[in-house]
């Protein structure tokens, strides 16, 4: 199994740029491209929110044409900047088949292991949070996957990351969440967006990773005093690859063009 784990594309419609000057359309055509560059090529892919940058059905209807474009299957969860009427009109039940009819959550069969997408936008809210009946959904869900594999994909983090203005939107009151993540036994990835960078870590004893953004990444700001800022450090997704042990192993895959690459029985000698 190889899981193409991709968020926070912030598509505008194609005469505007996301804040004034990132041309968030083109990152997420450049990602496609990569996805559909890689051999072997995933087996599905997961976008971990944030698929619109400001929720308008223009910008749905062209994620929709760009997602379109992936032949294996795409399934997509909502961030703080969707609205989850448009993502509803263009992106369900194809790229996210969810049953019930206000949240955008669902639970899907991928070989043996079991793909559970939840819902932490809060309307009007950059940070997150699972409701009473969320949560209940989330219970259920992961005792219906007794004894299988979980990968659980949330856009905001239930954790720290160091970055003070993010962390200041996480998702708020994650305990309930971890006491079912650790009650399940078999969650094997927590996959978030949100925080348009690359991190990992422990987290509800199992390995929780925040993919990179594929358009604008957050600045590394571990200063508290210092402002928030993005920056155009190199967009990229994560590889989550299971290998033939039951074992995840997780890859960075930049998006972007530079040179190589060299094959290392040439340049060897001299
Ligand atoms: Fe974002």
């Amino acid at each position: 199994m190889l899981l193409a784990h991709v968020s926070d594309p912030h598509v505008t419609s194609p005469e505007r740029r996301a804040y004034r000057i990132v041309d968030t359309a083109r990152g997420l055509a450049r990602t496609i491209d990569t996805l559909l560059a890689r051999r072997p090529r995933p087996d599905a892919v997961i976008l971990t929110g944030d698929l619109a940058c400001d929720g308008r059905p223009e910008e749905y209807a062209q994620i929709a044409r760009e997602l379109e474009r992936l032949p294996m299957p795409v399934f997509a969860i909502p961030g703080n900047h969707d609205e989850r009427g448009a993502f509803r009109a263009h992106l369900v039940p194809r790229f996210c088949p969810t049953e019930d009819p206000t949240f955008l959550q669902f639970a899907v069969e991928l070989d043996d292991l079991v793909l559970i997408g939840l819902d932490t936008l809060v309307e009007g809210s950059e940070g997150g949070a699972l409701c009473a009946r969320r949560l209940a959904w989330l219970e259920a869900a992961l005792a219906k996957a007794r004894d299988r594999s979980v990968v659980l994909a949330l856009h905001h983090p239930p954790f720290a990351t160091g970055i003070p203005f993010m962390d200041a939107i996480a998702l708020a009151a994650p305990d309930r969440l971890e006491t079912l993540v650790r009650a399940h036994g078999r969650v094997e990835r927590v996959l978030c967006g949100h925080v348009h960078r690359s991190i990992q870590t422990l987290w509800a004893g199992t390995l929780a990773s925040i993919a990179p953004a594929t358009a604008h990444q957050v600045g590394l700001v571990l200063d508290p005093t210092a402002p928030s800022s993005f920056t155009f450090e190199p967009p990229g997704f994560q590889l989550h690859l299971r290998l033939p042990d039951g074992r995840w192993v997780t890859h960075l895959v930049p998006v972007g063009d530079w040179p190589g690459p060299y094959r290392f029985a040439e340049y060897a000698a001299g």
